[in-house]
């Protein structure tokens, strides 16, 4: 029997009956449609599947869907603008080639968020690294990502400093 939930994902929200096992990364993927958030391993260790719920960045295959009961939840298709107007950390990413196969870049642009909001404009190389080690990339070697971070982190400082 299914257990009722209300969660509101990208500004948009659902009633949806879910099973009481049912992880918050399937509820978005299989249920929503939301197949930008990825699954890496299911075990809590690579990132991939990292979303904003209720503001802080959270590892989705952490967490059971009922729990999101009531949450404001944002992934990846909740950045750009709806004419298409991509968010600076999205294009950072573009411009300073974060990504290869990009299976990781959902994750990481969701925790760099949280980490640029959390370090109140005093972001250091080391700082993203620390920051990020909970999302992993097979791929980049990690270079490319730090300096995505920090440029969006700019870019984002300067926006609002307007
Ligand atoms: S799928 Fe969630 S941390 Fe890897
Ligand atoms: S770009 Fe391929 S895993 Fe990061």
């Amino acid at each position: 029997m299914g257990v009722p939930v209300r969660v509101t994902v990208n500004g948009e929200p659902h009633d949806l009956d879910v099973e009481p096992r049912l992880l918050l990364v399937h509820l978005l993927r299989d249920r929503l449609g939301l197949t930008g958030t990825h699954v890496g391993c299911d075990t809590s260790n690579c990132g991939a599947c990292t979303v904003h719920f209720d503001g802080e960045a959270v590892k989705s295959c952490t967490v059971l869907a009922v729990q999101a009961d009531g949450a404001h939840v944002t992934t990846i298709e909740g950045m750009a603008k709806e004419d298409g107007e991509l968010h600076p950390m999205q294009e950072a990413f573009w411009n300073k080639h974060g990504l290869q196969c990009g299976y990781c870049t959902p994750g990481m642009i969701m925790a760099a968020l949280s980490l640029i909001e959390e370090s109140d404009g005093a972001l250091t190389d080391e700082g993203v690294r620390m920051g990020l080690e909970g999302n992993l990339c097979r791929c980049t070697g990690y270079q490319n990502i730090v300096k995505s971070v920090l440029a969006a982190a700019e870019a984002m400082g300067a926006s609002a400093k307007g």
